[in-house]
């Protein structure tokens, strides 16, 4: 896994939207998988930037995103519908019928599932799927244990998740305990995947998804055997990085990048 260690979280949006940027200037109707939560704010932020001020184009972009509370509507301002609709599609040229989020409200969770499954094949598969890192080590909301080769799926979060998202809550137990959520499996076909991880609190994680053991403890460290996969860290998250200084060793003097003269 390539690591990329930026000093400040607006370093490492600006390079992750980059990776967007690149791949939609060279294809344009690309099928992005994106994610919620507080990591990707600056990168959808940047996105936004990009579309506003230099034409970066979404008109033939289709989205999936990777889950959602079950019992929450698309109104709901803690759904994650909510989330991206005020964080990026009303804000860039996306047409509404290419947008997928799961749907927390559907009656019957298993043909759903089924569903955004066949929708993510029929779509061509997704070329760039963006990720955020639990402090659990979860990608998406696939938990400690949970098989790497999960298909999307209800999931029961844990307790450690539940206490992490109360903060957006105004009563602890209006926090969901269920999610739909795109399995290990289902993200690991991405043809590329960017994982972002700030702040001091995903430190442990990020060094156990990237350096431990691959393991269905730590769901984030199946990212090893993805044949294309970037974490984009801040100082902060790689702090517990063994092989800290050799990744920025590499960003330094990899083969392309600019050299002092
Ligand atoms: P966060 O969540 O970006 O709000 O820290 C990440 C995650 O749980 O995947």
């Amino acid at each position: 896994m390539e690591v990329i260690i930026s000093k400040t979280y607006e370093e490492m949006s600006a390079l992750a939207a980059r990776e967007i940027a690149n791949l939609l200037n060279t294809k344009p109707n690309a099928v992005l998988g994106l994610a919620t939560g507080s990591t990707p704010l600056g990168l959808y932020k940047e996105l936004v930037r990009l579309h506003k001020e230099e034409g970066l184009d979404f008109s033939q972009v289709t989205t999936f995103n990777l889950d959602e509370y079950v019992g929450l509507s698309h109104s709901h301002d803690q759904s994650y519908h909510y989330f991206m609709t005020e964080n990026l599609f009303k804000h860039i040229n996306i047409p509404v019928q290419n947008i997928h989020v799961p749907s927390g409200t559907a009656l019957n969770h298993l043909a759903f599932c089924q569903w955004y499954e066949s929708r993510i094949k029929e779509c061509g598969g997704i070329d760039l799927q963006v990720l955020g890192i639990g402090s659990d080590g979860h990608i998406a909301f696939n938990e400690p244990g949970s098989s790497l080769g999960s298909r999307t799926r209800i999931k029961t979060l844990a307790k450690q998740t539940i206490e992490d998202n109360a903060r957006f809550f105004s009563r602890p137990e209006d926090v969901p305990i269920y999610a739909i959520t795109m399995g290990v499996g289902t993200i690991m076909e991405a043809r590329k995947l960017i994982m972002l991880a700030n702040k001091k609190n995903k430190a442990k994680a990020v060094a156990l998804s990237i350096e431990g053991p691959v393991s269905c403890q730590i769901t984030a460290s199946a990212l090893q055997l993805h044949p294309d996969a970037i974490a984009f860290v801040d100082e902060a998250a790689a702090s517990e990085l063994s092989m800290r200084d050799y990744y920025l060793w590499i960003q330094k003097n990899k083969p392309g990048a600019p050299r002092p003269q």
